[in-house]
């Protein structure tokens, strides 16, 4: 086992500072930095504000890294970055950083899509992943739907969201509700003391022409405005607002939409295999309808533990590890660091 690539992955393209080493398809420490506090108070992330936090958090990231998986620096034996997509400034640290590192240790370097990243994690957890499948990847910057034929060379995109990211409905939920940001793991915990059906809010790209035109594509603004505006009619009516019950009745519309759409992309393409990643990956009424939808369509769910579902460096190892392991091309070292980095580029 000593004898495996050791790689290090570094996360920066949002609010967490990530650091991971992997050897082999072994975790061997994940250490995250998150700047989410600072951050609380204007109800989301302030780009600025989390490339200062990077700066600060990468090097003593990397250190105690090291520390917990009880390795050198100048042990690692490949170093991957996330290249994008993410919050440009955000990802220029991890960038630098990540070349200054792979000049000192004359190691190769992978500038790594971060999508595809959130897939890779999930080997580290439950072993090869069946390839091709879907997968799900939902989190505040980002709402997908994809085709993974390969994930170290062919990951195509079938849809995404065309407005609001899940992860960025629920915060604004949460915020209109009166929750602090971010606002999912409170509407999740709220919704477990309501009642799901309370209200039917809409779901969006769900039927006739939206659903033929954006078939694996997803909405949540339309929700949003729907849950705003229940709300304020209560309010005008002087009447208490049943937070819990419009918690639920949110979620499960959220919920309803990306499952149905993900089991629907599963079927169509054949496969039997879903993977959910993203920080709303964490919801717990997500998961169980997930697992209940794809029992009932003979369809497997693989959803990793919080912890790596959420942005992190063991992701970046994994897909690093799982590069190394399949003899792919280094990046050059003028890699960029590009927000609108395509799904469809694995390594910059
Ligand atoms: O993947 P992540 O850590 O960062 C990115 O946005 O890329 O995801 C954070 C998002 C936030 O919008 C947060 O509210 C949401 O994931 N989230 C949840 C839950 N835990 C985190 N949403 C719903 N239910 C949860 N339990
Ligand atoms: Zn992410």
């Amino acid at each position: 086992m000593g004898d495996e690539p050791l790689v290090l992955g570094i996360e920066t393209s949002c609010d967490e500072t990530g650091v991971g080493l992997v050897r082999g398809t072994t975790l061997l420490a994940d250490t995250v930095a998150s700047s989410v506090d600072e951050h609380a108070r204007f109800g989301g992330v302030v780009p600025e504000v989390a490339s200062r936090a990077h700066l600060e958090a990468m090097v003593p990231t990397i250190e105690r890294a090291c520390a917990e998986a009880g390795v050198r620096l100048d042990d690692v034996t490949a170093i991957a970055v996330t290249s994008g997509p993410g919050l440009t400034g955000a990802l220029l640290v991890g960038v630098a950083a990540a070349k200054a590192l792979s000049i000192a240790l004359a190691t190769p370097l992978y500038g790594v899509n971060h999508l595809a990243a959130h897939v890779a994690v999930d080997q580290l957890e439950h072993g090869p992943l069946p390839q091709p499948c879907i997968a799900l990847l939902v989190s505040g910057g980002h709402s997908s739907l994809l085709l993974v034929e390969d994930v170290t060379s062919r990951v195509i995109p079938l849809g995404a969201t065309i407005d609001d990211a899940a992860g960025e409905a629920f915060d604004k939920v949460a915020r209109l509700l009166g929750m602090p940001f971010p606002g999912g793991p409170h509407i999740d915990s709220s919704a477990r003391d309501g009642e799901p059906a309370y209200v039917d809010f809409p779901r969006g790209l769900t039927s006739g022409r939206d659903l033929q035109r954006h078939r694996f594509d997803f909405s949540f603004s339309g929700l949003k405005t729907a849950v705003a505006r229940w709300v304020e009619a209560r309010e005008r009516d002087g009447e208490p607002v049943p937070v819990a019950d419009v918690a639920a009745s949110f979620q499960e519309a959220v919920c309803d939409v990306l499952t149905r759409k993900a089991v629907d992309a599963c079927r169509s393409h054949g496969l039997d295999t879903l993977l959910i990643g993203g920080g709303v990956a964490a919801n717990s009424r997500l998961r169980a309808m997930a697992q209940e939808r794809a029992a009932a369509a003979k369809l497997r769910v693989r959803v990793p533990r919080p912890a790596l579902c959420t942005d992190n460096g063991a992701m970046v190892a994994a897909l690093g590890a799982e590069l190394v392991a399949r003899c792919r091309e280094p990046s050059e070292l003028d890699l960029p660091a590009d927000s609108s980095m395509p799904v469809t580029t694995v390594v910059a």
